[in-house]
């Protein structure tokens, strides 16, 4: 038979396969990048090659939809090269990228320039945000016909230093997008809350780390999140709230959702796994916006996992230089580390412990983000039809974080030296091993493809569209309407 004769290019045979639902061994059959069987050995088609799993779980690969792969402007940090090499090796298969680059990803020219930077190096799949604000207002229709993701709203300061958008910009912002059916990803801290604690620690000589943590209380994001609900629920934008930190906020997350708003959210190893306690030892190095908070939040962040009032996992990977990270003064040191090569590990280390299932996993790390952002099922399932991304794990493999090995170009993180068990082993994407024993496959530079195109937001639900400002501006009372 010639190579086109064969059904299938590829067979996977010998694994346990793992959905949001289920574990059960299975075979996949792959053709031209997607999922065309998945079931026995017996009954999947001829293939021209196959690939024993025989030890390993499958998963559907992990969609991190918070990443900072800082190309264009601060390659020194990390590029789309570095930065997708390692989501390979921490199975993550999909990246939705964050727009505080340099320029900011606030126009057409700076969305088209970074596409092509996306399309040339990338290993894995990626998404593109663009900030939503007072100077990317007018610029919505453009940069949703020139290909994104969702949008990025700061509501509060963090590295770029993008400007935070007022009330009345934001509730403008809400109006212009709803109509689009973008979700608004949110750094929901407040910004004026905070900027004057900071500004009142500094003039008390306050340089140490934890005066990081004093700077941010719980309320900087209880209240962003709330007043964020409240606009949501006004006008029907889809909203995601990121990184959330504290058992504060859910109180109002569960309220939002409670009432119907389309809200959703998100929130990182760093919250489940590292407590205020740790300031002593990392210093400048565990500093990131949302601060890292006291122990007693962590049970309440992992029960709304489980309960469903938190939706997902994401790294908030954000990549600095040692030098960057190690400053004396906590207000001079970069805010964030990387994560997108540790989060998957981190979690099996939680599920070789009991305190979650590979399938609880499957939930907050792959299917939950493909269908809050119109992905599923081509990516985050493995059934016939889907996309080929998948994370080959192997549950007993142990592992010493190290983050002079880390592919990552930030070898500075609060994870260093400690055990995980489980590791993805291999990674691919659309059919094609990105990452095979632990080794990056530098073919597949520009293998990575923006997910924008598969992305079916399905029918948006904008509401008081006759009170919105453009609404009123163009009112001309006597006139017939
Ligand atoms: C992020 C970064 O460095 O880009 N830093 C952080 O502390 N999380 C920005 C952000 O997501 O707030
Ligand atoms: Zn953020």
């Amino acid at each position: 038979m010639s190579d086109q004769d064969f059904p299938a290019d590829l067979v996977i045979t010998g694994g346990q396969v793992v959905t949001h639902e289920t574990i059960r061994p299975a075979a996949i059959a792959v053709k031209d990048g997607r999922i065309v069987a998945v079931g026995e050995e017996d009954a999947m088609p001829a293939a021209r090659q196959t690939f024993d799993a025989t030890g390993l779980h499958i998963l559907p690969g992990a969609i991190d939809v918070h990443v900072h792969f800082r190309d264009p402007g601060y390659t020194h940090k990390e590029d789309f090269e570095s930065g997708t090499a390692a989501a390979a090796f921490g199975g993550v298969t999909t990246v939705f990228d964050m727009p505080n680059t340099i320029p900011t990803v606030a126009d057409a020219a700076s969305l088209a320039e970074k596409h092509a930077i996306a399309s040339a190096k990338a290993h894995v799949d990626y998404g593109l945000y663009a900030v939503l604000g007072e100077e990317s207002l007018a610029n919505v229709p453009a940069l949703v016909e020139g290909g994104i993701i969702g949008f990025k709203l700061y509501m509060g300061n963090t590295f770029g230093r993008i400007p935070s958008p007022s009330t009345g910009a934001m509730l403008e912002a809400f109006e212009v997008v709803a109509p689009t059916g973008k979700r608004v990803s949110l750094h929901a801290e407040t910004n004026s809350i905070m900027e004057r604690r900071q500004s009142r620690l500094v003039e008390a000589g306050r340089t140490d780390a934890l005066a990081h943590l004093a700077s941010r209380p719980a309320v900087v994001a209880v209240e962003a999140v709330a007043r964020a609900a409240i606009l949501a629920e006004w006008t029907g934008a889809r909203i995601h709230i990121l990184h959330i930190s504290s058992a504060a906020e859910l109180g109002p997350l569960r309220d939002a959702k409670a009432r119907g708003v389309d809200i959703t959210g998100e929130t990182g190893a760093h919250y489940l796994m590292l407590a205020a306690e740790e300031y002593g030892r990392w210093g400048g190095i565990i500093r990131v916006n949302p601060p890292v908070r006291e122990a007693a939040n962590q049970g309440p962040l992992w029960d709304a996992l489980m309960d469903g009032t938190i939706d997902m996992i994401a790294t908030d990977h954000a990549p600095h230089t040692p030098e960057e990270k190690t400053r004396t003064d906590i207000w001079t040191v970069d805010c964030g580390f990387p994560g997108v090569e540790t989060q998957i590990p981190l979690m099996l280390t939680e599920v070789a412990a009991g305190r979650m299932a590979l399938t609880d996993l499957v939930r907050w790390s792959a299917y939950n983000p493909a269908k809050v952002w119109g992905l599923y099922p081509r990516k985050g399932a493995i059934q016939s039809g889907a996309d080929a991304d998948l994370a080959f794990i192997d549950l007993d493999r142990r592992w010493t974080i190290d983050d002079a090995a880390l592919q990552s170009r930030s070898k500075v993180s609060p994870w260093h030296g400690r055990e995980v068990q489980g590791l993805p082993v291999h990674t691919m994407v659309r059919g094609r091993f990105v990452m095979k024993d632990r080794t990056l496959m530098v073919d597949t530079r520009g293998h990575g493809r923006s997910v924008h195109t598969i992305q079916d937001v399905g029918t948006p639900s904008p509401r008081h569209t006759d009170e919105t400002l453009a609404a009123v501006v163009a009112h001309r009372p006597g006139e017939a309407a």
